[in-house]
């Protein structure tokens, strides 16, 4: 049996099982250690095969597994190198499909890491708890000790900084450590073998880190240790801890952004002055908003599109992940709903006025996926007041509601779709007001002949409301003084 030490990460094993594959070398000849030796003694271990043999099954290794072993890689189980090796082995010898065979005993193992290893990463986004330190200059970093159970802070490091990129801060676990400089991101050593320090030892620590030397790699552990006072090592349970963190992290992390950046809370703060705003003027003006923290994240503001004299304004919830891209409302899988129907029932979309409740596009990061997620109360309260004032430019003689979202921020949180959709009412934004399902609701029904049935009432919905800007005079609308 072979030994080969590497270091305790994925590129390190890859490079490793690369050559072992080039080599020929069965699992079974072989075990994984980690730390310490250098990975270019391996060809010297391998014997001469591994240099002359081309690295080549690199290319037949499905892309799924890649993204399984360098999960599986943050694990802290000693034998997980041992396992994907074999399963690259088997994967590369007549078991291409392995990945898909969820009773084998590889597979369940791999599959049970890479769990828990996510879970971790989920973990660290809720818990990690900031704490401020007003540096000599007056100037203000971040700081933050939390205990992974794996190696979960290079994955999840980017979440931070697009959270809180506006501000300078480092998190250390004791497996390493991450720090944003606002422009930079960079690793350093982690703080092992102390449970959660107290906020005092934070502060401790961060003078040690950015005082003696601004630059966390060149940080000094042993050093670190001598100086930093034992008794700052303190240990929590985390059975206490995690409430206490749970109940206080939101509230931290609106804090830490609310200080760091010029945002106020609500979109009113951000409209154009003057006695009377345009369209366009409220357009331009909803690029730069900063009334909730979606504009933290989300990549622009997807405002409302179509004529100013549109007879007919359809709001929707929230822009999607297209919609995010190219600052249009309604261009995604939603938005080919949306169209088909139109076209179906004769109304040119140019003609009407498509807008959202909220404008910028609120998402969870699922593996390397922006993943929807409903707009929070706050969020929709914050933004209410730009689709307010287009409804109170346009003054739609038809007015139409997709979904919840839109329904509740206008007209209560009483509304219920199920219960209310499909009959027409007077609102305060339009004499004439319909709210129906949402058209991506429409595409998550399961069942095919449920999801007929409600395309069949979207459709409905939407041809009384083209039947009733049909009804209404020309000179109605044309008459309205427009902006
Ligand atoms: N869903 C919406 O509610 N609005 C869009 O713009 C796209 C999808
Ligand atoms: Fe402003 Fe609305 Fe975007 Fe929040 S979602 S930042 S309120 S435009």
């Amino acid at each position: 049996m072979r030994q080969v030490r590497i270091e305790a990460d994925f590129e390190a094993w890859r490079d490793a099982a690369r050559s072992l594959l080039a080599a020929n070398v069965r699992p079974e000849q072989v075990t994984f250690v980690e730390g310490g030796l250098e990975n270019a003694l391996l060809p010297n271990l391998l014997g001469d095969a591994a240099i002359d043999s081309p690295a080549s099954s690199a290319a037949r290794v499905p892309r799924d597994f890649l993204t399984l072993a360098q999960i599986v890689a943050c694990h802290t189980e000693a034998d997980r190198w041992d396992v994907l090796y074999r399963a690259l082995w088997r994967l590369t010898h007549d078991e291409p499909n392995l990945l898909r065979i969820a009773v084998d005993d590889d597979v369940r193992r791999l599959q049970e890491m890479e769990k828990q290893v996510r879970f971790d990463g989920h973990k660290m986004k809720a818990f990690v708890r900031f704490r401020r330190l007003v540096e000599a200059d007056g100037g203000e970093c971040y700081i933050a000790y939390h205990r992974s159970a794996y190696r979960v802070l290079k994955a999840t490091a980017p979440f931070f900084v697009r959270r809180f990129g506006v501000m300078r801060w480092s998190v250390l676990t004791q497996f390493d450590s991450a720090h944003w400089d606002g422009k930079e991101l960079t690793f350093g050593p982690g703080v092992d073998r102390c449970a959660a320090p107290t906020d005092d030892a934070l502060e401790e620590m961060w003078r040690i880190y950015y005082a003696s030397t601004f630059n966390p790699n060149r940080i000094k552990l042993s050093a670190m240790r001598k100086e930093m006072p034992r008794k700052y090592w303190s240990t929590m349970p985390e059975t206490q801890l995690i409430p206490d963190l749970l109940a206080d992290a939101p509230r931290r992390a609106k804090e830490m952004v609310a200080r760091h950046s010029d945002r106020l809370e609500g979109a009113r703060a951000y409209f154009p002055t003057g006695a009377t705003i345009t369209l366009q003027q409220l357009r331009d003006a909803a690029q730069t908003c900063r009334g909730c923290d979606l504009c933290d994240i989300a990549t622009q503001t997807v405002f409302g599109e179509g004529p100013v004299d549109a007879r007919i304004v359809f709001v929707g919830e929230q822009p999607g992940d297209q919609e995010d891209l190219s600052g249009r409302p309604f261009v995604g899988p939603a938005g080919q709903v949306f169209d088909q129907t139109l076209a179906g029932i004769g109304l040119p979309r140019d003609q009407v006025y498509v807008t959202n409740a909220v404008k910028h596009f609120r998402f969870e990061m699922r593996g390397k996926k922006r993943i929807h997620q409903r707009a929070s109360a706050r969020q929709i309260d914050a933004c209410r007041p730009w689709v307010e004032q287009e409804l109170t430019i346009i003054k739609p003689p038809v007015l139409v509601l997709l979904g919840s979202t839109a329904a509740q921020s206008l007209i209560g949180r009483h509304f219920k779709i199920t219960r209310d959709r499909g009959r027409p009412f007077q609102s305060d934004w339009s004499p004439w007001t319909i709210a129906t399902f949402h058209p991506s609701a429409l595409l998550r029904i399961p069942d095919d002949q449920r999801r007929a049935e409600a395309q069949r009432q979207f459709e409905a919905d939407l041809r009384r409301a083209a039947e009733e800007v049909r009804r209404i005079p020309v000179a109605a609308s044309a008459a309205r003084v427009l902006p």
